[in-house]
């Protein structure tokens, strides 16, 4: 490998044209090749990025010896299917959340990247935002005191038609579920990174209320028992009558940490400290977060320097198998005992 890694996007759809600009922009990667199976997407993306060689078949730069790595975009299902296949071929990865939609697969991931010693990354692009990075800060000096809990909230707006326009949005095999799966994943791994501790059990129900055309969850709530003896509450709807920013508060014996969208208040007595994003150099949509480019810098930076990337297979699984484990306790009636 050179001083830059040689990537290949694979899927040029509604996220990937903010993948496409970080490839581009970054010091450590060039960006060698676009794939879709939609063969205008591939041509739009290879003139929109002035990338000269798109595919339709991904098959293709798996078998390039001069790309290094591939970053995918694609359609749930297709996540575990083609990052095995990509490090069977000696490629790292980075794939857009959620790595997989059964822990099977995303443990096969795992031992994957492992036997053929090559980087498996999982995109959780908030984690990097400024606002998560001062609570995480907060609560691991000890400024918040002991945490005793948290709570979420992610109400976001999406009508019949984000669900009728795609061919896999709203299924539960190829989504793998709805609103938890696919928005309401990012703040629980958010909130389980920041509180740290390991789960005890989870608890939760879900329904699809409001959507016609789906039978995939549209609304969910969950009770997250943390060890030592911390409560974590999840709300989450697709139904809302807008995408408004997410909620999540984690409180402590000594002071109350808030996030609202990319913003972070933490109170600590009389004082009271404001973080904001500083840079945005994404051109994703508000709602989604602008730290993409950090995160994929951040990984083909370990992968330079072959360290473990922060959110690799195994930091990923945890906010998956969460999930999954509402989907389980909604189905029961019972809770999901950890580790899962
Ligand atoms: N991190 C975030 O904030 C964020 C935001 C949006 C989407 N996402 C994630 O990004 C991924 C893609 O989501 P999206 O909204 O861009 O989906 P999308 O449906 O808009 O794009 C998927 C693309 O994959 C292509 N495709 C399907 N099968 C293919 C195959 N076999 N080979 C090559 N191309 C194929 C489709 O033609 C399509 O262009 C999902 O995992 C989603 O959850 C993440």
């Amino acid at each position: 490998m050179e001083n830059k890694v040689r990537v290949a996007l694979i899927g040029c759809g509604r996220v990937a044209g903010v993948h496409a600009q970080a490839l581009k922009r970054l010091e450590e990667t060039e960006l060698k090749a676009v794939v879709d199976i939609v063969e205008e997407k591939a041509k739009f993306f290879s003139e929109a990025y002035d990338v000269k060689d798109w595919y339709t078949d991904y098959h293709k730069v798996l078998e390039r010896d001069d790309i290094d790595a591939i970053e995918i975009c694609l359609p749930h299902y297709l996540h575990a299917e083609v990052a095995i296949k990509a490090m069977k071929s000696g490629k790292h990865v980075l794939t857009e959340k959620p790595m997989a939609i059964t822990l099977e697969d995303a443990d096969r991931m795992i031992a994957t990247a492992d036997e053929c010693k090559v980087k498996l990354g999982v995109i959780f692009q908030n984690r990097y935002n400024d606002a998560s990075v001062a609570v995480k800060k907060a609560i691991t000096s000890g400024q918040l005191g002991e945490i005793k809990g948290a709570r979420m909230m992610l109400t976001w707006h999406r009508p019949d038609s984000y669900y009728k326009e795609s061919d896999w949005k709203g299924t539960w095999d190829k989504e793998g579920g709805g609103v938890l799966i696919d928005q309401a994943i990012h703040t629980i791994d958010l909130m389980q990174w920041l509180i740290g501790t390991e789960i005890d059990y989870i608890r939760a129900t879900y329904d699809t209320r409001a959507h016609s055309y789906i039978d995939v969850d549209d609304v969910a709530e969950a009770y997250i028992k943390f060890k030592p003896d911390i409560v974590g509450c999840v709300y989450a709807n697709c139904f809302y009558p807008y995408d408004a920013p997410v909620f999540l508060e984690i409180y402590g014996t000594k002071g109350i940490a808030h996030i609202i969208g990319d913003k972070a208040t933490i109170y600590l007595g009389n004082t009271t400290v404001q973080v904001e994003q500083s840079s945005n150099p994404g051109s994703g949509l508000r709602y989604w977060g602008s730290s993409h480019e950090r995160q994929i810098k951040d990984f083909y930076r370990d992968v330079l320097l072959g360290r473990t990337p922060f959110i690799d297979g195994r930091a990923g699984r945890v906010a998956l198998a969460m999930v999954l484990a509402m989907y389980e306790s909604s189905r029961t009636g019972k809770p999901v005992k950890f580790p899962y």
